[in-house]
């Protein structure tokens, strides 16, 4: 997408040593900055201290992870010990595991001279097609958008989303805002509400910068505020995006999703889910007892970063010093509560027999 004229995607090859650039997503909306990421424990760190995050996007960072890796070191060992230290960079997005399996499944076969290439081709197979992916997704909920706009008479179609499954969190497109940009930039008129996002404020921080780089009509609110709205009438769909959905269609996704699921249900607003196929998990069967949860950094609850006006990025104390806190850094929405799925291949109930009737070859006898 573009940000002040420019063509940019999350990741890409920076120079032809093989470093790899990305955009720093922690001193976003503040400062738009770039960094060189130089070797696989580097690309290990950015994913854990989410300079990169979002489920598509840990995917493709991942890649790029062992490409470096293989740069430095195209060794049996090295290429496993990479492989299983970018692993434990995060838990709940299933694309890191799915990226990381392709990756050695691609590479381990060929000799070592041979592996750098390849990696380097494989990383950049998995962002272009990540990037053709969201494009496929935006295409299947314009179809939405369009239906609930033809009922509005030129009103505007007004969206829901949490967190930030944006051109930021994928290599481009976004998932969830994919159909939002598709539906913006053919002239149908969209408002969405961003939703804060606490405790890390990807709605607010990400989302909104996004959005209102592109000139897409928005409003940031509060978490909390999400219900209100959807009950006065004012929310048509939600769309959000998704770290890792099981086999029979139920959904992580960033925490306070699951409430804004019940609250969709409540209104009987519909409530979809875009996702590329990578983030879906066909070895899991019950989304709550099976999908690991990750639990990060109680700071990230008691404190808060901002910028103050003259521009300085500070974080400050929200809490009382000294208390416990707690940082569920995802929950789990169950596939009753989900309208519809929104994937590459098309639109599906949230069912065992849905995905299957998608993506057959993923079926087990
Ligand atoms: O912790 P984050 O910022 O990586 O969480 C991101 C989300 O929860 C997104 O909604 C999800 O990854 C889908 S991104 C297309």
């Amino acid at each position: 997408m573009r940000v002040d004229g420019r063509q940019w995607r999350t990741i890409w090859v920076e120079n032809e040593a093989g470093d790899v650039g990305v955009i720093d997503q922690t001193l976003l909306p503040h400062r738009f900055t770039c960094r060189v990421v130089g070797d696989a424990a580097e690309m290990a760190a950015a994913i854990c201290d989410m300079v990169v995050r979002g489920a598509p996007l840990i995917g493709a960072s991942a890649a790029y992870g062992m490409a470096l890796a293989m740069r430095s070191n195209p060794a049996d060992d090295h290429l496993d010990a990479a492989a299983a230290m970018l692993a434990a960079a995060r838990p709940t997005a299933v694309n890191l595991r799915w990226a990381l399996d392709r990756l050695v499944g691609q590479l381990r076969p060929l000799p070592a001279h041979l592996r750098r290439a390849a990696a380097y081709k494989h990383a950049a197979a998995i962002a272009d097609e990540d990037v053709a992916i969201n494009q496929a997704i935006g295409c299947h909920g314009l179809d939405l958008i369009r239906k609930v706009a033809d009922g509005k008479a030129g009103k505007p179609v007004n969206i829901l989303t949490h967190c930030n499954a944006g051109w930021l969190a994928t290599v481009d497109w976004g998932t969830a805002t994919a159909p939002i940009y598709m539906a913006h930039d053919t002239g149908l008129p969209v408002h969405v509400w961003v939703e804060e996002t606490r405790p890390r404020n990807q709605g607010a921080a990400l989302t909104a910068w996004e959005l209102s780089k592109h000139g897409v009509p928005m409003s940031l609110i509060a978490d909390n505020a999400g219900g209100h709205v959807m009950q006065h009438g004012q929310v048509d769909m939600v769309i959000v995006g998704t770290d890792r959905t099981t086999a029979n269609g139920d959904v992580a996704n960033k925490i306070g999703t699951y409430l804004k699921a019940l609250a969709a249900r409540d209104n009987g607003v519909p409530f979809y889910v875009a996702l590329p196929s990578p983030t879906i998990d066909f070895s899991l069967h019950d989304g709550i007892a099976d999908i690991p949860i990750e639990e990060r950094s109680p700071r990230e609850v008691t404190h808060i970063q901002g910028a103050t006006e003259s521009g300085t990025i500070v974080e400050v104390n929200l809490a009382p010093v000294g208390i416990t806190a707690r940082n569920y850094a995802f929950d789990v929405t169950p596939a009753r509560l989900v309208t519809g799925l929104i994937t590459e291949r098309g639109i599906t109930p949230a069912s065992s027999e849905g995905l299957a009737a998608l993506f057959p070859e993923q079926v087990k006898p």
